[in-house]
């Protein structure tokens, strides 16, 4: 029996769990800060917060982090790294990745996506939904991809960036760290750490 522990029961929990379990593991439980106010999700239980996750590692083949916001997400997943958590990755099985792209710990690669050879896609990412990872395109730690991004050839990301829904960006183009690429948008520049950019082409938001 493989039972995965995941850390944050919220929408994005649910489709974290979702490809869980129909990617081979057999059932879920949910941890949350907010328990016990919060004590269950749609089907699933909550069953208690981070440091009841830590104190029963044993008993889950492993363990994932369903957090929406980047810099949470990392910290969490790397204090579970600190005392050697089994975290895993899930991949929907209807998305592609090809046998010659890399895949960090406790990413999640959603339906549809699909990861072209020699993409490197760092730890504790969100490849959501339809998302398009061309060849050669380097995604640091904790990035995420809204549904529907499309990365054109060799695109470079930097940590704990997050792409909106629908946007692209142009080959072999570098995005900063701490970036927030509005939904919608055409990147067609690099675009340095800690900016705001939306439209088309991106540019800075005021
Ligand atoms: C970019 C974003 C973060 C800005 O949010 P915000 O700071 O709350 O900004 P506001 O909504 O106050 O908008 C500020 C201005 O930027 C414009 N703007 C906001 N988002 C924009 C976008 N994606 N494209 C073009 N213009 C945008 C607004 O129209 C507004 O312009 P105005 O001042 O002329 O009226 C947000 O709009 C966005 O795109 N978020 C992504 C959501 C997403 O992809 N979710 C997927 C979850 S999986």
């Amino acid at each position: 029996m493989k039972k995965l522990a995941i850390l944050g029961a919220s929408g994005h929990g649910k489709v974290v769990a979702d490809i869980a379990l129909c990617s081979g593991w057999d059932d879920v439980v949910f941890f949350d800060d907010a328990w016990p106010q919060k004590s269950s999700l749609g089907p699933w239980q909550i069953v208690g917060d981070s440091a009841d996750l830590i104190g029963s590692l044993a008993q889950y083949q492993g363990c994932v982090v369903a957090i929406g916001d980047n810099i949470i997400r990392y910290q969490k997943q790397k204090v579970l790294m600190s005392v050697e958590a089994d975290l895993v990755s899930l991949v929907h099985p209807r998305a592609v990745v090809s046998p010659y792209a890399i895949l960090g710990v406790g990413t999640v690669v959603m339906a549809g996506a699909i990861l072209n050879p020699f993409a490197q896609i760092g730890d504790a990412c969100i490849v959501n939904t339809g998302a398009i990872v061309e060849h050669d395109c380097q995604l640091a730690d904790a990035v995420h991809l809204s549904p529907q991004v499309a990365l054109a050839g060799g695109v470079c990301v930097g940590v704990a960036s997050w792409l909106g829904i629908g946007s692209s960006v142009k080959q072999l183009v570098n995005i900063g760290a701490h970036v927030m690429v509005g939904a919608g948008s055409v990147v067609l520049a690099d675009i340095a750490d800690n900016s705001v950019v939306a439209g088309v082409p991106a540019r800075p938001l005021l």
